[in-house]
């Protein structure tokens, strides 16, 4: 894309983040319980859904399988009676990963799905084969055709024992998704145990499903042969919560979340303790304090399924770690290619090393505003945090990456006390 044309973000560093304001409910919640709206005929609410573009292209999948939807405030009606089939087009599935969501629901329901090769962040090689397996052990045939998936089922799913080669979370909810329905007893061993998994399985449990033990590495459906609408509130983001919390200890700021899950939040509050920020929890807010006078210290990051600390979280936390003193290690052990925020880390003057999907980051460093480009969702908010960081003038590019799973992070900052502004022109400034 010509740069000059394109929107960014200008942010004037060294701002002492201080305030405190409510986390909105978790995209990646939202859009597994959207897509478990289409199992029902009747309609369902869901409540504290975050305005991000991913839930916006998701409902324009659900509009086109015939699906009505209405999105006001933060809650979503939706009522799927017309629900028959079809299939999302090329072009919306490629906008997002969890396009293919509706794979499971459609099978289940009208015994056949098909969705063409979902897209979304390019982190890594992301294949789909713990979604087919399952699907097929659950007695469906599935075809690849030119990168198209098709599943049929015509004589509809049966609970199977399904063993998961890596507990994928889109892979455990796809499952979820179509064993809901399927008759008899299904079981996902090795099942990822992600949060939003068991916002999933609680949404179709009060549904009429029968889930147990969602949010453990073994989950037990047993299959009914209908669902209710549901009415749903999502769990508060914890990916928002945690980006918030690093940009707050980057500017030793003093900050209050409300609304939020604690308990989600525990592998990143681990690292806050080794690298000596300190957090007070109660049952619903979290609240950091920092003074300009604190020196972090280094720390090692492993990124690892739930609960280990959240890969989404890795490039944020890379860059609160220029910051701390001494060596520290973060291996990104989800994805083969989440490493591509570190060029652009660089150019604020980050003393980083890498190598594969580990890299050492020398600290503390003083960073100097730089013009950088997002790659993805979470590579562009870590570039927010060293710009926050940074003395002087900075400039983001890859917004649009930004808006697809943050429903306002400038907004938010903003209210906390940072000079960010989205700019839609460029003026002399050049990358
Ligand atoms: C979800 C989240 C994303 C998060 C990720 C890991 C949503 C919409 N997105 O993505 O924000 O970063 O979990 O916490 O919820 N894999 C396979 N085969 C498969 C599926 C996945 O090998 O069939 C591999 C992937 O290549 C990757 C790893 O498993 O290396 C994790 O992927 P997965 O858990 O599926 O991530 P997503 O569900 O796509």
């Amino acid at each position: 894309m010509n740069a000059d044309a394109e929107p960014y973000l200008q942010i004037n560093g060294q701002r002492r983040l201080v305030g405190e304001l409510r986390v909105n409910g978790a995209k990646n919640a939202a859009l597994p319980c959207l897509a478990a709206a289409l199992l029902s005929d009747d309609a369902s609410r869901l409540r504290r859904v975050p305005h991000i573009e991913d839930v916006h292209r998701f409902l324009d999948i659900l509009t086109i399988l015939g699906v009505e939807s209405e999105f006001t405030d933060d809650e979503i009606n939706i009522r799927p009676s017309g629900v028959c089939g079809g299939a999302p087009p090329d072009d919306l599935a490629a906008a997002l990963r969890a396009s293919f969501l509706v794979m499971g629901p459609l099978l289940a329901r009208t015994g056949q799905a098909s969705c063409g090769a979902p897209g979304g962040d390019v982190i890594g090689a992301r294949p789909l084969d713990v979604h087919l397996a399952g699907f097929q052990a659950l007695g469906a045939s599935v075809e690849s055709i030119g990168g198209r998936t098709i599943a049929h089922a015509p004589n509809g799913l049966r609970g199977a024992t399904i063993v998961l080669d890596y507990p994928s979370v889109l892979g455990t909810e796809n499952l979820l998704l179509a064993s809901v329905l399927a008759s008899g007893r299904t079981r996902i061993v090795n099942a990822a145990m992600e949060p939003e998994i068991v916002c999933l399985a609680e949404m179709l449990n009060s549904m009429g499903g029968r889930i147990s033990h969602a949010g453990h590495n073994t989950i037990t459906i047993d299959g009914v042969e209908r669902l209710v609408g549901a009415d749903h509130e999502l769990i508060p983001d914890r990916i928002e919560a945690g980006t918030l919390l690093i940009a707050a200890a980057a500017t030793r700021g003093q900050i209050c979340l409300r609304g939020v899950e604690p308990v989600h939040l525990e592998s990143l509050l681990a690292k806050f303790r080794e690298v000596g920020v300190s957090i007070r929890r109660s049952d619903d807010e979290l609240e950091l304090s920092l003074d300009s006078a604190t020196s972090l210290r280094a720390t090692n990051v492993q990124a690892l399924p739930y609960p280990g600390f959240a890969t989404d979280l890795q490039a944020p936390i890379t860059a609160l770690l220029t910051q701390a003193e001494g060596t520290s290690i973060v291996h990104e052990r989800v994805f083969e290619n989440r490493m591509q925020h570190l060029d652009e880390l660089r150019k604020f003057g980050a003393n980083i090393i890498a190598g594969g999907s580990v890299s050492a980051i020398n600290g503390p460093v003083r960073l100097s505003g730089a013009v950088v480009r997002g790659t993805d969702i979470r590579a562009t908010a870590a570039l927010i945090v060293a710009a926050l960081a940074a003395d002087g003038e900075s400039r983001a590019y890859g917004i649009r990456h930004l808006a697809r799973g943050y429903a306002d992070l400038p907004g938010q900052l903003r209210t906390l006390g940072a000079d960010i502004e989205q700019v839609p022109r460029l003026d002399t400034l050049t990358n």
